[in-house]
């Protein structure tokens, strides 16, 4: 697994080690423990017999290839994730996300017979005023990073189709959860009303997200890991769908905020999206995934982990990347 420090990666490894998970698999993390991973996101498994952890990047070619001989399968969750920060430089989404999606793909062609599931997102579709995006659609995406995630995607799937690796390919819509870097918007507000500081909202907050929880991304990645075709795109997503001002008030009201004192409107981001919305009929009906977390429920649930949980992320640099107050 690449990535596994962060929020998405390590929450599937805790559920691959955990009680529920299918017991007979053994993990090696893959990370460059970049701003955005965190070794504590691993405390609950360190000790497991079935986990190890290598410190390294996945652009290193001869690391990379050193560990795909001793691997099976790849979960491929390592990459630069925060589109405020690629706006502001995107030379690192190229290095992360083309490069080093390229450096595990052909590692894994040469060591033969592997498969590879690549974790894409919805953002590499563009934005989309109404409807739905099958996996079909043509990628149209907007910032630097949605760009260097559709890069990926490509390659990825040129080695199935080139040399036929196999290669899968999810595009997931909007995590929630806890675990979740303060820099993204609902633990970047949640921290923020905790604190009893303002929140920013872009633009006129009309921009839509579908927000799923990390249960059900990890359960639609699992399934694809599991069960699905080389070769293949699935979308993932099937949450909540909510403007971010909309999603602001769910947010004011748990934390007991109200709009006036503690929302503060700022410059739109540049190229903003104005909605995702992806069309998950296929993995619905080919591989039976059905997203099974209530929003309000999820929501409640993660606002109170941040709530208890303090120490894991009061340290942390929240950024401001490409954020300016209007
Ligand atoms: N967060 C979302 O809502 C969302 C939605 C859909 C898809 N995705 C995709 O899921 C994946 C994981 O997202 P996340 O939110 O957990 O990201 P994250 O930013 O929380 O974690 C990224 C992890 O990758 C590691 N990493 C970065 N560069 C690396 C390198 N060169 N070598 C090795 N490790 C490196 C980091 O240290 C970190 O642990 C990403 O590919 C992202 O594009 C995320």
């Amino acid at each position: 697994m690449t990535g596994g420090a962060g929020f998405i990666g390590s929450h599937y490894v805790r559920r691959l080690l955990g009680p529920k998970g299918p017991g007979d698999v053994s993990i090696t993390v893959l990370d460059l423990l970049t701003y955005a991973g965190n070794p504590a996101n691993l405390d609950e498994v360190r000790d497991h017999p079935g986990f190890s952890f290598v410190h390294g990047d996945i652009c290193d070619a001869e690391l990379v290839g050193k560990l795909m001989v001793e691997h099976d399968q790849v979960v491929h969750f390592a990459a630069e994730s925060h589109v405020d920060r690629s706006i502001d430089g995107g030379a690192e989404f190229v290095r992360t996300n083309v490069v080093g999606t390229h450096t595990l793909v052909e590692a894994a062609h040469c060591a033969g017979d592997r498969t590879l599931v690549h974790v894409s997102t919805d953002e590499v579709y563009g934005s989309i005023d109404t409807g739905s995006w099958p996996e079909t659609h043509p990628l149209a995406p907007n910032s630097p990073y949605s760009a260097a995630k559709a890069s990926s995607d490509l390659l990825a799937l040129s080695y199935h189709r080139t040399h036929g690796l196999d290669v899968r390919v999810t595009r997931c819509s909007n995590n929630y959860g806890h675990h979740h870097f303060p820099e993204k918007l609902i633990p970047l507000f949640v921290t923020n009303l905790l604190d009893g500081k303002k929140v920013p909202l872009y633009g006129d907050g009309g921009n839509v997200r579908d927000w799923l929880h990390i249960d059900d991304h990890v359960q639609g990645i699992e399934l694809v890991r599991t069960k699905g075709r080389a070769g293949e795109v699935y979308n993932i997503g099937g949450g909540t769908e909510l403007s971010n001002k909309e999603l602001t008030g769910l947010l004011l009201e748990a934390c007991g905020a109200d709009w006036e004192t503690s929302v503060e409107y700022v410059e739109d981001r540049k190229g903003h999206d104005r909605r995702y919305s992806v069309d998950c009929t296929k993995i619905r009906e080919e591989l039976g995934y059905a997203p099974r977390k209530d929003f309000r429920e999820g929501l409640a649930e993660t606002v109170q982990w941040y709530r208890d949980n303090r120490a894991w992320w009061e340290p942390v640099d929240k950024g401001t990347a490409s954020r300016r107050v209007v």
